[in-house]
């Protein structure tokens, strides 16, 4: 009987274990997700270059994990695609501290997630970015150049920052965004234009734009992922949201949502490690 019983305690044990050991990794270990993508826009010199995007890091600390990570990778330039803090533990030295040492890596490029706008600290980030060198891309473009050609990298703000009387001018949200977009496709002026972005769930909005490519973040991979369904919830998309994770094609637009790497006000990752998007460009002759 006691041995019974010593048993059963032995196994509820090792199990409670087991998954709190799951848990642990599924929320801790970076998983790393390779896209390569092919277009007869992107010029020849550029066919090969390597952008590494860091999405919704929420103010969580990886430690050495993530910059030998991205290391490794040896990226032509690192994107972050907003969420860099949490609004509910703002930590803005914390973010530094990674972005410090992803600028020793290669030149990195922000734009601002929801949670930047809303947490009361967006100017001491701003600042703080661009004392060590990171380039906001809020609401502009900036066009890296190899052997005379161009390719234009612009990026989007987060819509919270659309201001009324210009929603109001253009008649909607919808439309001021994809006119900015194409502003600033126009002021790049390149054939093939790489667009950063925090929203996924705005990918008919890109679809309508000439942009190429799209980075997106801020679903979270729909925090729980279940096979053959995918995400479960995801911020801005409700219930099984459409837009979690990996490649979407609309129009002449393809767009990549990483999955991110940290957590908001719900504290769990299922099946949906925190993951890095290293995105490989093809030049399609
Ligand atoms: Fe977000």
């Amino acid at each position: 009987m006691i041995r019974k019983r010593l048993i059963n305690i032995i196994s509820v044990a090792l199990f409670v274990i087991s998954i709190a050991g799951y848990l642990i990794w599924q929320n801790n270990a970076i998983q790393l997700s390779y896209f390569n993508y092919a277009d007869s826009a992107l010029p020849e010199p550029f066919h090969g270059f390597k952008v590494v995007q860091v999405s919704d890091l929420h103010n969580k600390d990886f430690g050495h994990q993530l910059i030998n990570k991205v290391t490794d990778e040896r990226p032509d330039i690192i994107v972050v695609t907003g969420d860099v803090i949490d609004r509910n533990r703002t930590d803005v030295p914390t973010a530094i501290k990674a972005m410090e040492k992803m600028v020793e890596i290669a030149p990195v490029y922000f734009v601002s997630g929801n949670h930047e706008v809303t947490s009361g600290e967006f100017e001491v980030l701003q600042s703080e970015m661009a004392k060590i060198g990171v380039v906001d891309l809020d609401n502009s473009h900036e066009n890296l150049e190899i052997n005379g050609s161009e390719i234009g990298l612009i990026g989007m703000e987060d819509p919270l920052l659309l201001l009324y009387d210009d929603i109001e001018r253009v008649g909607s949200s919808e439309r001021l965004l994809q006119s900015n977009i194409e502003k600033l496709v126009e002021e790049s002026g390149a054939d093939f234009t790489l667009l950063l972005s925090h929203r996924a769930e705005l990918m008919e909005i890109y679809s309508e734009t000439s942009v190429n490519m799209v980075l997106t973040g801020h679903a979270h991979g729909g925090q729980i992922r279940i096979p053959f369904v995918n995400g479960v919830y995801a911020p801005s998309q409700g219930f099984l949201p459409e837009y979690t994770s990996g490649l979407y094609q609309k129009n002449s637009t393809t767009m990549i949502v990483s999955r991110g790497l940290g957590n908001s006000i719900f504290p769990l990752r299922i099946n949906n490690r925190p993951e890095l998007v290293i995105l490989t460009l093809e030049a399609n002759q």
